[in-house]
């Protein structure tokens, strides 16, 4: 009883994990992890950002690499290893804390091996069981997943509520996608309750409407057929991409940089050599925007069904009142 009880707290804690994964490197995970926190943070949204890759780029996004905060990925492992909560970085922005990743998580893998093969894929949910803690506190977490990682990816998916999977038109992003389809089938043997929020189109050329149509159904052979898919895609902008990187700033920092630098005549004038921030940011901080109002409405929209299937549920606010 003990333990059903125990369960039932942990997906609660939990209802609101998104992994954010496709086997596909370089199809936007971390760029979307980075922004969707950025604008769920800057809505006065509590937001938990939680990095599984050994290369990190969620510190070059967000500004922190090399900072006092970036411990590299040892509280994740050191966590993972001892079974203690999770102790994430704080304020990294205004509501917005990160549980760092970086070179560290190398150890991960060995340690998982050992333990698949003394507990099975049960061994997965230690994950689940060292965030649901501290996943209480926050009123959504954001899990980045790293590409062809199997292992780390598996934790993500036996721990979080929901998938969100970016993808290229292209046939390397849909072929990682079907990959996570597999995966994410044999997750759910373990964690029932995990289900596909939706699927974005990244760094696609709005015109490329032809191609995004293969892209889109390729996506429902994939889930069997009713895939969720987000209508905005986030265009391929990628001078707004290097200067995120560059300058370790988000699509909507950036855009409050564009607008406020002088204009380019007067720099030319002045004889200054600053390199500009491009004007585009603002277009991307506006897919990122709108990427996170359809995050949102999504998931208000299953937690609404859920609530009216099983009767009554605690609401967000509820969940750090409880905690407290
Ligand atoms: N809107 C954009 N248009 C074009 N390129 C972009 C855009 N946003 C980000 N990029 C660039 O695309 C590359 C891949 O992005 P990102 O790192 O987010 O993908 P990823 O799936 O996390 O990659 P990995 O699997 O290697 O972790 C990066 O070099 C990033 O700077
Ligand atoms: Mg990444």
């Amino acid at each position: 009883m003990a333990r059903r009880t125990s369960d039932r707290e942990r997906g609660f804690a939990l209802s609101r994990v998104i992994a954010i994964v496709n086997d596909k490197g370089g199809v936007g995970k971390t760029s979307i992890a980075a922004n969707l926190g950025g604008q769920f943070a800057g809505a006065g949204y509590r937001t938990l950002l939680v990095d599984l890759n050994r290369q990190a780029n969620l510190a070059d996004d967000l500004g922190y690499r090399g900072t006092d905060i970036d411990d590299e990925g040892a509280g994740l492992l050191g966590s993972v290893i001892s079974g203690t909560p999770l102790r994430p970085a704080e304020d990294v922005r205004p509501q917005l804390d990160v549980v760092c990743g970086g070179a560290r998580l190398e150890d991960l893998t060995p340690i998982m091996v050992s333990r698949l093969q003394h507990h099975g894929r049960e061994a997965f949910r230690v994950l689940g069981d060292v965030l649901a803690p501290v996943a209480a506190d926050y009123e959504v977490v954001f899990v980045d997943c790293p590409p062809e990682s199997t292992i780390l990816t598996d934790l993500a998916l036996a721990s979080a509520r929901w998938v969100l999977m970016p993808t290229k038109s292209d046939l390397g992003g849909l072929l990682g996608m079907t990959l996570v389809a597999e995966r994410f089938t044999l997750a759910r043997e373990i964690n029932s309750r995990l289900g596909l929020l939706g699927v974005v189109l990244f760094a696609t050329g709005t015109r490329a409407r032809a191609v995004q149509g293969e892209a889109l159904a390729a996506i429902d052979e994939a889930f069997g057929g009713s895939s969720p898919r987000f209508e905005t895609t986030i265009r391929h902008a990628e001078r707004t991409a290097q200067d995120a990187r560059r300058l370790g700033k988000l699509a909507h920092e950036l855009e409050v940089e564009a607008a406020a630098q002088p204009a380019w005549w007067e720099e030319l004038r002045s004889g200054s050599r600053t390199r500009r921030v491009s004007a585009t940011a603002a277009s991307v901080a506006g897919d990122y925007r709108a990427l996170g109002i359809e995050v949102l409405t999504a998931l208000q929209a299953a937690e609404d069904a859920e609530k009216s299937e099983k009767g009554r549920r605690p609401r967000a606010g509820a969940r750090r009142k409880a905690r407290a």
